[in-house]
């Protein structure tokens, strides 16, 4: 089976995409405005891109009036944002945060989440979030209906257990993000893993 998403398959393209590219990482990206008040959301087409500098992106679409999702209106007017990584303890809050509030409203309080500040960016984090990752936006690209904002990432905060000092690591037995698979209601878990080593 082959589809053209240049000809017949064009409107269907976002459909097909999300449903094969799974399970995302998701990105609860909080934000806050140029009067300060606070805004999260979650975003899966989410990745970190490299790490010299360290770097992630994500992509806010526009809503389907036109109009930049308030994510996106925060990253033009203060250029900061903190991406709270997402696991199963705080997935449904998560969820909770996709709401369409109105712009100024804010969505962690009404998921029960709560905000602690940051070290070098406005926007809080998370503390019920497994992991915050402090962001500098880089710059936004624009290509055609799409807006990519890369951050460039400045501190990792991290819940003490999944931190081992001495070596270094990350605990990984001890971290179970969620994914999202095909939208709009779909996820996994990551607590059935395996290991596999590379040939030398
Ligand atoms: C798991 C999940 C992933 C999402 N990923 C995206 C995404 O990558 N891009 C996007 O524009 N919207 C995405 N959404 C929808 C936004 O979270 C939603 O439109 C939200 O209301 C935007 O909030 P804001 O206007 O406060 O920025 C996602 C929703 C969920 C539940």
């Amino acid at each position: 089976m082959e589809l053209d998403l240049e000809k017949d398959f064009a409107d269907r393209a976002y459909q097909l995409l999300v449903s094969l590219v799974t399970p995302r990482p998701i990105a609860l990206v909080t934000t806050i405005s140029a009067d300060g008040k606070v805004n999260a959301a979650p975003f899966s087409f989410f990745n970190v891109m490299g790490a010299n500098p360290p770097i992630c992106a994500f992509a806010p679409s526009d809503r389907e009036n036109g109009v930049p999702k308030d994510t996106a209106l925060n990253v033009r007017a203060t250029h900061e944002f903190v991406v709270n990584l997402v696991d199963e303890k705080i997935a449904e809050a998560m969820n909770q945060c996709a709401a369409s509030l109105p712009f100024g409203e804010n969505e962690l309080m009404r998921a029960g989440l709560t905000a602690a500040p940051c070290s070098v960016v406005k926007p809080p984090r998370i503390v019920e979030a497994p992991a915050s990752l402090e962001c500098v936006e880089w710059g936004t690209l624009q290509i055609g209906g799409n807006r990519m904002v890369i951050g460039l990432i400045k501190r990792i905060h991290l819940r003490d257990e999944l931190f081992d000092a001495e070596k270094k690591r990350i605990v990984t037995e001890k971290f179970f993000p969620i994914g999202r698979m095909a939208s709009p209601h779909w996820y996994c878990k990551t607590s059935d893993r395996f290991e596999m080593k590379r040939p030398d």
